[in-house]
């Protein structure tokens, strides 16, 4: 097997156990053994997500969810907020489903600031905000809590949140914050394959859907909504996802706040090995927990250094668009244990000649 261990910020390895998980025998998707496994991953998801709203299932990845949340939540105008790659496609999204939107832009490798929402949302302009959790492309990690709490002072503005590198590497309290959407694929911290997106959506949400003409048909907030009352999707799901995540679930309730303090532990040794031998590229005191981000100060060749990683059967990021080259990036995400870390890190000292 040639197999590489995937150190990139998604897809990540998935354990063999959830990997046997995806090949349970099908069932019909209108089938009482369907419900009775949609309302079983249900439950444990909401416990997780620390909500008593909705969570929902889309088979798509996690843009199909994004462009959802432009379609559904969006009436009046949306503030996107961006400070990279992926952040910057809300704003996009917004504009290309015909919504009105505005970008507030913060340098790259930067953070939104809860204030800089403040200082936009007084205006009255808006209704919807959307923000990035973790800005994979340059291993940032905005501050959505405290971001939820200047919009909680605005009752009729939405708070969408792209959760896609942070879902199940760092605790989202979705009800205590005041999320109304949190979106997620499972190729990144859940540590399963890409096909499949979770998202959590409050009733105040869905009121808004109510009043939104053109939601579309797949992504349809009111139709996931009435089929999740049934315990089942509205279309055709990627059932095996579905077998895997009920699975997963059950390991990542049981690891607890454990499988957070083992992200934080491994985001600093990370950290702490880049600050040694080049540099963190996101803002001190925004690092992300589950990928970092590093500058490269010493101008090695990174395609060079993946290629020696390849022959140990290792693969890392290189810099996303611009930022290639100029940066790499190594995740510390899903079911990555601290030695596997250390034995990376040891394997580019090695190669380095650190
Ligand atoms: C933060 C973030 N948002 C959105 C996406 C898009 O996800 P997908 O390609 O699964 O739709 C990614 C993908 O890496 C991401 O990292």
């Amino acid at each position: 097997m040639n197999h590489k261990r995937l150190f990139i910020p998604g897809p990540v390895e998935t354990r063999p156990e959830n990997l046997l998980a995806l090949a349970t025998p099908q069932v019909g998707h209108r089938s009482k053994e369907f419900q009775e496994l949609y309302a079983d991953v249900n439950k444990k998801l909401m416990k997780f997500l620390h909500t008593e709203q909705y969570v929902f299932l889309s088979t798509s990845s996690s843009s199909g969810v994004m462009e959802g949340g432009m379609r559904n939540l969006v009436n009046k105008k949306v503030l996107a907020t961006t400070c990279g790659a992926f952040s910057e496609r809300w704003y996009k999204m917004g504009l290309e489903n015909g919504k009105e939107a505005d970008q507030l832009a913060v340098e790259w490798g930067k953070a939104v600031k809860p204030e800089m929402i403040d200082e936009k949302l007084k205006t009255g302009e808006y209704d919807s905000v959307a923000v990035v959790f973790n800005e994979t492309s340059t291993g940032v990690m905005n501050p959505v809590k405290e971001i939820a709490e200047v919009v909680k002072k605005y009752p009729d503005v939405l708070l969408m949140v792209d959760a896609v590198s942070a879902m199940a590497g760092v605790d989202i309290d979705f009800d205590g914050w005041g999320l109304d959407l949190c979106l997620a694929g499972l190729q990144k911290c859940f540590g399963l394959p890409a096909g499949l997106a979770v998202f959590a959506v409050s009733e105040k949400a869905l009121k808004r859907a109510e009043q939104v003409e053109n939601r579309g048909f797949y992504f349809d907030f009111l139709s996931f909504k009435k089929y999740h009352d049934k315990n089942m999707t509205a279309s055709t799901p990627a059932i095996p996802h579905i077998f895997a995540l009920n699975a997963q679930m059950t390991d990542i309730l049981a690891e607890g706040s454990a499988r957070f303090d083992r992200h934080a532990r491994m985001a600093k040794l990370v950290q702490d090995w880049a600050n040694k031998h080049f540099e963190v590229f996101a803002e001190e005191g925004y690092a992300s927990n589950t990928v970092t981000c590093i500058k490269n100060t010493r101008n090695i060749s990174v395609a060079d250094l993946n290629g020696e990683l390849a022959k140990h059967q290792c693969t890392i990021s290189n810099g996303y668009g611009d930022l290639k080259e100029k940066t790499f990036r190594i995740a510390h995400m899903a079911d990555t244990q601290e030695w596997e870390i250390r034995g990376l890190l040891s394997l580019i000292d090695s190669i380095l000649g650190h």
